[in-house]
């Protein structure tokens, strides 16, 4: 029987935080861990230069650190290939077949798209690259025949894309690619807000706590976190809603009753900010101390990292050269033999 294909990825852009840990990473390893998945993990560096094509050395730097974010939440590269995006020429060739399938305003309705296009601020200058990237997508998933894309809710857009492509070059050429499906965070927890209370975490806006941060920048990044801006003095009641020392307790603390208590005493008036914070604090780093850990080790041998990766790409290359021969073969430019 064949094993189903799980595939994912994310742009190296800077290090990943905890948002991306609840969004999609922990899904990632508790997959890789049931042994019953072929993994692969992609660092999408080539869609990273899609928006910075004039800035390529962050991007070449982010590599490592994503591959090193990788490495210390836990994924195996005995079990999960993790390879490099740009490696891979058949993704690009791929891309190039899929392009005439898909409309111009049909990537201008693509949402996410949408959205990154208002928050990038480009205005009327929208790289063509990143206008199609959804196309760069459906070939990095297309290309291992991936049945499960486990991401963050942003990334829906995409799979459904994907999808649409997927039907139109079947429809056209042959049943060759397959349909994937996407697979979400727990609900309530595929965005997760920034330390400041905007509903968005994310490195630009600067309130982000990262998988690799420190213990002291961790504990002045929590006392920093927004709560109840009524609640001034200890003995006042405060508030749970919109707190977001609440939310994040809510989402990575293990001991519900205790985080139950501490609610309801907080509302009623005598618990301090910084005793929550204190908690808080506790509770973060108990995750984060195993992965900062792990990091530690793996960043002293970069070599090592480097390799993993290079095999990683050598793996990920042959299986999409095999999907590429294919799709080559249904369209009939396979030419020469
Ligand atoms: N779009 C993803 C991000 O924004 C990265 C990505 C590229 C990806 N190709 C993918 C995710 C294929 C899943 C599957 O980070």
């Amino acid at each position: 029987m064949d094993r189903k294909v799980v595939l994912t990825g994310d742009r190296p852009t800077g290090k990943l935080h905890i948002g991306h840990y609840v969004g999609s990473l922990a899904n990632r390893v508790k997959l890789q861990n049931q042994d019953k998945y072929d993994m692969y993990v992609m660092i999408a560096d080539l869609q990273a230069l899609t928006d910075n094509a004039r800035n390529p050395e962050k991007v070449r730097k982010s590599v490592l650190n994503v591959a090193l974010d990788y490495l210390s939440i836990g994924l195996n590269p005995n079990k999960t290939t993790i390879y490099v995006q740009s490696q891979i020429p058949a993704l690009s060739e791929l891309n190039m077949y899929f392009s005439n399938l898909v409309t111009v305003s049909r990537l201008e309705r693509n949402p996410t798209v949408k959205a990154e296009i208002k928050q990038k601020g480009f205005g009327h200058s929208i790289p063509a690259g990143f206008l199609t990237y959804p196309i760069s997508q459906a070939a990095d998933i297309t290309a291992f025949k991936a049945n499960l894309i486990p991401v963050g809710d942003d990334q829906k857009p995409m799979i459904e894309q994907t999808r649409e492509i997927v039907k139109s070059f079947n429809n056209t050429y042959g049943e060759i690619l397959v349909e994937p499906e996407g697979i979400f965070p727990p609900k309530g927890q595929g965005r997760i807000p920034g330390l400041d209370g905007n509903a968005k975490m994310s490195k630009s806006l600067g309130n982000t706590i990262y998988l690799s941060d420190d213990e002291d920048t961790l504990r002045t990044k929590v006392m920093s976190i927004y709560t109840d801006p009524n609640h001034i003095h200890k003995e006042d009641p405060g508030k749970i809603e919109g707190n977001i020392v609440f939310t994040y307790l809510d989402i990575f603390g293990k001991n519900k009753d205790k985080i139950n208590n501490l609610k309801e005493y907080y509302q009623h008036g005598g618990l301090g900010d910084v005793e929550i914070k204190n908690y808080l604090f506790e509770v973060i780093n108990e995750v984060l101390e195993p992965i900062r850990k792990k990091r530690k080790e793996y960043e002293m041998n970069p070599d090592f990292v480097y390799k993993m990766l290079e095999e990683g790409s050598r793996r990920a290359n042959k299986v999409a050269d095999e999907t590429l021969q294919e799709v080559k073969k249904a369209m009939g430019i396979n030419y020469f033999k």
